[in-house]
């Protein structure tokens, strides 16, 4: 008999499975079964969690767990977890390394939010979403319909903006804010260990 170890480290040669030692319990327990281990959606309406800041992540965890973000989800993040546990979960996604993949995304609304991008958004979701300021996210290669369906919450009121993030949204109609979602959703993600650089020229 191989000794478990081994075993462990041939099963994660297999695509798909990863090294069940590298996973934190509590990501595993509470949420690898919807986020899965590599934090890639794996259903509709669900965002990319990879490389996304810790910092942002922690934030929208304890906002699940206090009922100050929407959530179609019961007990999306059980109200048993601590700080530290956050934590823990947040830097574990922001660190995890996996490709999103591409997304058929509108090429018109893609220019279209492209203009719209530039003039309304850029301030806080930088290099195309690759960067992010004032408690932002990051965008890039987001989920596609995980965005338009945040917008709408944004715009119906029921997800609270973020800092000024009102004024960006201000007088935009729905195409135009779902053609800023296409621009997102297009955009090529960066590794993880390379984000927070800025690209030299
Ligand atoms: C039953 C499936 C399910 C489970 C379990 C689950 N999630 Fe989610 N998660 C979703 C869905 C669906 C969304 C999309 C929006 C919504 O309805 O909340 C989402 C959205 C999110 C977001 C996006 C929030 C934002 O503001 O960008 C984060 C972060 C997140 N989940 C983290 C977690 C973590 C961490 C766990 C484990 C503690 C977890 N989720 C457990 C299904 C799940
Ligand atoms: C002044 C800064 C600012 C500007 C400008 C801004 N945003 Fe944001 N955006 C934020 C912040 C902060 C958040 C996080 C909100 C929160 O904490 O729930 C956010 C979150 C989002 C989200 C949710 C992403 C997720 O993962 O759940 C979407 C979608 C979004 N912004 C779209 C836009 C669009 C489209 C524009 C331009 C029309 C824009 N934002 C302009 C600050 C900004």
């Amino acid at each position: 008999m191989l000794p478990n170890r081994i075993l462990i480290c041939l099963l994660s040669l297999v695509p798909g499975f990863c090294c069940a030692e590298d996973i934190p319990p509590v990501v595993q327990e509470h949420c690898v079964r919807c986020h899965g281990a590599d934090g890639l959606a794996t259903a509709p309406g669900m965002p990319h969690l990879n490389g996304q800041l810790a910092a942002y992540l922690s934030d929208a965890l304890v906002k699940f767990q206090k009922g100050r973000q929407p959530t179609g989800v019961l007990n999306h993040v059980p109200a048993s977890l601590g700080a530290a546990e956050i934590g823990q979960i947040a830097e574990y996604y922001a660190a995890v390394k996996a490709e999103r993949p591409k997304q058929e995304v509108s090429p018109d609304k893609v220019a279209l939010g492209a203009e719209i991008y530039r003039n309304r958004c850029l301030d806080c979701h930088d290099d195309n979403g690759r960067e992010a300021d004032k408690g932002a996210p990051l965008m890039a290669a987001q989920k596609l319909d995980y965005l338009v369906a945040q917008t709408r919450l944004f715009v119906s009121g029921r997800r609270k903006f973020g800092f000024l993030q009102d004024e960006a949204f201000k007088g935009l109609s729905n195409d135009e804010l779902e053609a800023v979602a296409h621009y997102f959703a297009a955009q090529e993600q960066l590794a993880p260990k390379v984000q927070g650089k800025k690209k030299r020229r």
